[in-house]
């Protein structure tokens, strides 16, 4: 596998591999290898169908269910503004809303009893213009992070709530109870990586809370927090083309939508893989 830097502090493209043709025994370690290293790993020119798509994703660790049913369901999220044969434009409309919550920076899935460990993404309708998805790695703002700043989160565990970053988005939205049903979580600020030791700071749009802070003061502390690890110099922009899929690192990342012409289709393919022990997770639950 041949790779090119994406960004001068993580991410890169991956060439020379067939993702559909990746298993356990050919392929995933060297995957795993840069997954764990680089955060962020782009593969053009995919042609993963649904079954291939999770395929990959199994051999990461389980697919993320939030269905909530007795048995586990392996669930494609389709992030898309498209309803049947007609195009959802409207600002109002609730699949919108959905796309303009996900433009806050986040990670996926802090807000679940098992936090996400990777998503797998892949582009199959694109608008002619924007709908860009960025990232930052929080990895290396963190190693950047001014030692006060640092201070200040360090030993701490951050609250998460999905309907905190919904509500912000749409009040409506927020109520329904595919937002609701989730009781808060806790983690640990930072998530160290079990295999190169490097520390992240684990945080979102979601993080509502810090233990031990009134929340006033907590979500001054996270909205600073967030501002140092977006700032533009850490901004990987990925402008999409069809066929591609971008697998990241839930632990040590942020990403967000950008905005497109809603009267545009626009339909993105995600899956989450859950976190496990080899990937840290006993680390970021607190004592
Ligand atoms: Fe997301």
């Amino acid at each position: 596998m041949k790779t090119t830097p994406l960004h001068p502090r993580f991410g890169v493209e991956v060439e020379q591999v067939d993702l559909s043709q990746v298993t356990a025994a050919d392929g995933y370690d060297e995957i795993r290898d840069l997954f764990d290293r680089h955060l962020l790993l782009l593969f053009r020119r995919q042609a993963l169908d649904a079954a291939q798509h999770l395929a990959l994703g199994r051999l990461f660790g389980p697919i993320e269910d939030r269905s909530g049913s007795p048995d586990p369901i392996e669930t494609i999220s389709v992030v898309s503004n498209i309803d049947g044969d007609e195009v959802v434009g409207d600002e109002e409309d609730l699949r919108v809303l959905r796309n303009v919550a996900n433009q806050q920076w986040h990670t996926d899935s802090t807000f679940l009893p098992v936090p996400a460990l990777a998503n797998i993404l892949r582009a199959e309708v694109l608008p002619s213009t924007g709908g860009e998805t960025e990232f930052v790695s929080t990895r290396a703002a963190w190693h950047d992070m001014p030692d006060g700043l640092q201070a200040r989160i360090r030993e701490r565990v951050i609250r998460h709530r999905f309907t905190h970053s919904v509500a912000r988005a749409s009040a409506r939205l927020a109520r329904l109870e595919r937002y609701t049903k989730w009781p808060d979580q806790h983690w640990r600020a930072l998530w160290p990586n079990p295999l190169t030791g490097e520390e992240a700071l684990y945080i979102a749009s979601h993080a509502c809370g810090v233990e031990g802070m009134d929340d006033a003061e907590a979500q001054l502390l996270i909205d600073e927090l967030v501002e140092f690890c977006t700032r533009e110099e850490y901004v990987y922009s990925h402008r999409w083309q069809v066929g591609d899929v971008l697998i990241w690192d839930e632990r040590a990342t942020l990403h967000r939508g950008r905005p497109w012409p809603y009267e545009e289709a626009r339909s993105l393919c995600s899956i989450c893989i859950s976190a496990g022990a080899r990937d840290g997770l006993d680390a970021v639950r607190p004592g």
